[in-house]
């Protein structure tokens, strides 16, 4: 009679690298920019494409696929207890305009070869294990991150706004799921709310997006925090006019007031005095948008982190500040200055670090505790159950860009210990 391995630490792991580099390469190809960037937006014909694509993946790995109303993806593999408060892990499969391959797809494809490697060694799981794929980590089309993570979490307010949020086109968020093939039939997205607990623990895989691993030459970094994002819209308004005709003395360019505005969150930002904290303008739009005519109003979008909560929130503050302080100078209007979204940090939990570190050990594979500086889904699946995340090393930490890469050593070292890690959550 074969005996299934009860303890995680016998099971061999043998991974498919070669199926695993061609599936990488597969989804990378739906895409709306050329390669090697990738472009893949919420809800449009390539997302769509895409999820398709891993769906298949989870049913060739014998998962059981269940989509909710706004298309976060479950693939389910039952345990021997599957009453007990599943395992998951998952990622994100959106990309950001002209980004790379391996943000957030490491952490879904990477999950499904997990289950592989697991199923190939015989394992069985005492508590069942799911991947997800989260809806829209990105907040390109939309404007808020963290879509599908922050909305399982239970988050209210995201539930009532998504009923009147519409994306540049003026395509609503309701819309534009349906024309996805999902929110069929209803507006209250509260359906898609999962209960605290619903999981007994959650791990997610990801690229670093930073130098430390590879100038250190360490093969996975063990999360023990997400710094806190906050992201700010601002529109000022003037007169516009002739660019020729309207005398300097006499204009209130909307377009100075956003330029001013961009760097003066970079003077409260450094003036911080510490590393830890960022900001971006990462949008800046002026309107009409022609040589010869002076802006009349001017959108920006700031993206602002830090690993403490209150320093962030003082430079927010100041941002604002700034803001009224230039109407004034510039004789300009403030028409809207809002918070998109202003989280807190996440810890990870000591038990899924402590899993995390001991799946590393049995490998023989070198480890490093770090701080996320970019967020991810897990900042919200900490609200729902124990957390933690497990990094890999990228080519000089790029990301956000075509050049993005991670080699296939360093996804498949990732994918051992994720399956290990998943081993392990699975029999506590
Ligand atoms: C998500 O990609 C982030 O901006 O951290
Ligand atoms: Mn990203
Ligand atoms: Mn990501
Ligand atoms: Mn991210």
């Amino acid at each position: 009679i074969h005996e299934p391995p009860h303890s995680s630490q016998s099971i061999s792991l043998s991974l498919d690298s070669h199926a695993l580099h061609n599936q990488f390469d597969e989804l990378s190809a739906f895409s709306d920019s050329p390669h090697p960037s990738v472009t893949r937006v919420l809800y449009t014909d390539k997302d769509v494409l895409a999820r398709r694509y891993v769906k298949n993946l989870m049913e060739i790995a014998g998962l059981s696929v269940r989509e909710d109303a706004i298309g976060n993806i479950f693939g389910r593999w039952d345990g021997l207890e599957p009453e007990l408060a599943a395992v998951a892990t998952g990622s994100h499969i959106d990309a950001i305009p002209y980004s790379g391959k391996y943000d957030g797809v490491v952490g879904v494809l990477g999950a499904i070869e997990a289950i592989n490697v697991l199923k190939r060694s015989g394992f069985k799981p005492r508590r069942s294990l799911e991947v997800i794929l989260f809806t829209s980590e990105e907040p390109t089309r939309f404007g808020i991150g963290c879509l599908g993570s922050r909305l399982l979490s239970g988050s209210e307010n995201l539930a009532s706004a998504l009923k009147t949020t519409t994306d540049s086109q003026n395509i609503s968020f309701l819309d534009a799921a349906r024309s996805a093939g999902y929110a069929k039939d209803i507006d209250d997205l509260s359906s898609v709310f999962l209960k605290k607990g619903a999981y007994s623990a959650f791990v997610e895989l990801h690229i670093e997006q930073g130098p430390i691993l590879e100038d250190e030459g360490i093969s996975i970094g063990i999360v023990t925090a997400i710094a806190a994002p906050a992201s700010l819209k601002v529109e000022f308004e003037g007169n516009g006019g002739h660019a020729g005709a309207v005398l300097m003395p006499n204009r209130n360019d909307a377009g100075l007031a956003a330029a001013e505005l961009a760097l003066a969150v970079e003077k409260h930002v450094l003036e911080s005095g510490s590393i830890d904290t960022v900001g971006t303008v990462g949008i800046l739009e002026l309107h009409p948008g022609a040589i010869n005519s002076i802006p009349s109003k001017s959108h920006i979008e700031i993206d602002t982190r830090d690993i403490d909560e209150e320093r962030r929130n003082r430079v927010i503050e100041k941002i604002h500040q700034s803001a009224i302080k230039i109407t004034k100078t510039r004789g300009v209007k403030l028409s809207e200055f809002s918070i998109i979204n202003q989280d807190p940090p996440a810890l990870s939990s000591e038990a899924v670090i402590k899993a995390v570190e001991t799946a590393t050990r049995e490998l023989n594979l070198t480890s490093k505790l770090m701080i996320s500086r970019a967020y991810h889904d897990s900042l919200f699946m900490a609200r729902l159950s124990p957390t933690g995340m497990i990094f890999i090393p990228c080519y000089k930490g790029y990301s956000h860009k075509p050049e993005e890469f991670a080699s296939i050593q360093d996804v498949a070292n990732g994918v051992k210990v994720l399956a290990s890690t998943l081993a392990k959550l699975s029999l506590q």
